[in-house]
C-alpha cells in the first residue's frame, strides 16, 4: 500500500523507502492480521465507497462516540479494509459516510485506531506533498506543524495517545481535521484553493457527463 503515498491521506509515492508494490503485497497479510485481532466470525470486513468532495458528509458535524461495542469494532474493521484497499495511510469515518469521531491509520508501523481524538500539542513546521482520498489525484505542498500529539481512546474505551514528527504528525493532523469537517483544500493559499475548487467542480461535472 502506499503508506508512503499519503492519500487521505496520501503522500508522494516512494518517499518513504518502501515501494508501493511491497506495500500492496503486505496489505493482504495486514488484513488477515486485522481479521485475527478484530473480526467478527460471522461477518467479513467490507470495503466501502470513499466519499469524494463535495459530498456534504465530509463537512458534517460528527458525533462523539460513547458506546464502545461490537458495532464500533466493525466500523473500525471496515475503515481499515477500505483504507488498505484504496490504498491510503489513514481514513476517517466521515469518508465512508459515517459521521462519527473515529479514524484509522497505518503509516507503515502498524495499524492504529483513535476514537474521539483531539490534537493536544503541535510544534515545528514541515512542508510536504499532501493529498486526500476524498480529493483524489491531487497533491499540494502544504506546511503544517511537523510534530503533533493526539489523545483519544481505543476501541475498548481506554485512554490512549499517539504522537510523532513528519508523516505521523501529518496523519494525526489530517485525520483529525476530517472529524471537524476539515479538508486538505482549506490548508491551501486563497489562490490555490480557488483553482483547486474550480478543477474539482470540473472533474465532478465531467464525471456526471461521462466525459474522459
Ligand atoms: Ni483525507
Amino acid at each position: 500500500m502506499e503508506r508512503y503515498f499519503f492519500r487521505c491521506c496520501r503522500f508522494a509515492a516512494g518517499r518513504w523507502g518502501h515501494g508501493s508494490a511491497d506495500g500492496l503485497a503486505d496489505s493482504d497479510g495486514i488484513a488477515q492480521y486485522l481479521r485475527s485481532l478484530l473480526a467478527v466470525p460471522s461477518r467479513s470486513m467490507a470495503i466501502f465507497p470513499i466519499r469524494i468532495y463535495p459530498d456534504p458528509v465530509l463537512r458534517s458535524e460528527v458525533e462523539k462516540i460513547d458506546v464502545f461495542d461490537e458495532d464500533l469494532r466493525r466500523l473500525a474493521d471496515d475503515l481499515f479494509e477500505t483504507m488498505y484497499d484504496a490504498p491510503g495511510v489513514g481514513l476517517a469515518a466521515p469518508q465512508i459516510g459515517i459521521a462519527k469521531r473515529l479514524f484509522v491509520a497505518d503509516i507503515g508501523e502498524g495499524p492504529f485506531v483513535m476514537v474521539n481524538p483531539e490534537i493536544v500539542e503541535t510544534s515545528g513546521e514541515w512542508t510536504f506533498e499532501e493529498g486526500c482520498l476524498s480529493v483524489p489525484d491531487r497533491f499540494w505542498e502544504i506546511s503544517r506543524p511537523s510534530f503533533a500529539r493526539a489523545t483519544g481512546f481505543d476501541l475498548d474505551g481506554n485512554a490512549i495517545e499517539y504522537s510523532g514528527d513528519e508523516l505521523m504528525g501529518r496523519v494525526l493532523q489530517h485525520e483529525i481535521d476530517h472529524l471537524s469537517g476539515g479538508l486538505v483544500i482549506e490548508r491551501l493559499s486563497k489562490a490555490e484553493r480557488k483553482q483547486a475548487i474550480a478543477e474539482l467542480r470540473e472533474a465532478v461535472a465531467d464525471d456526471r457527463l461521462g466525459r474522459p
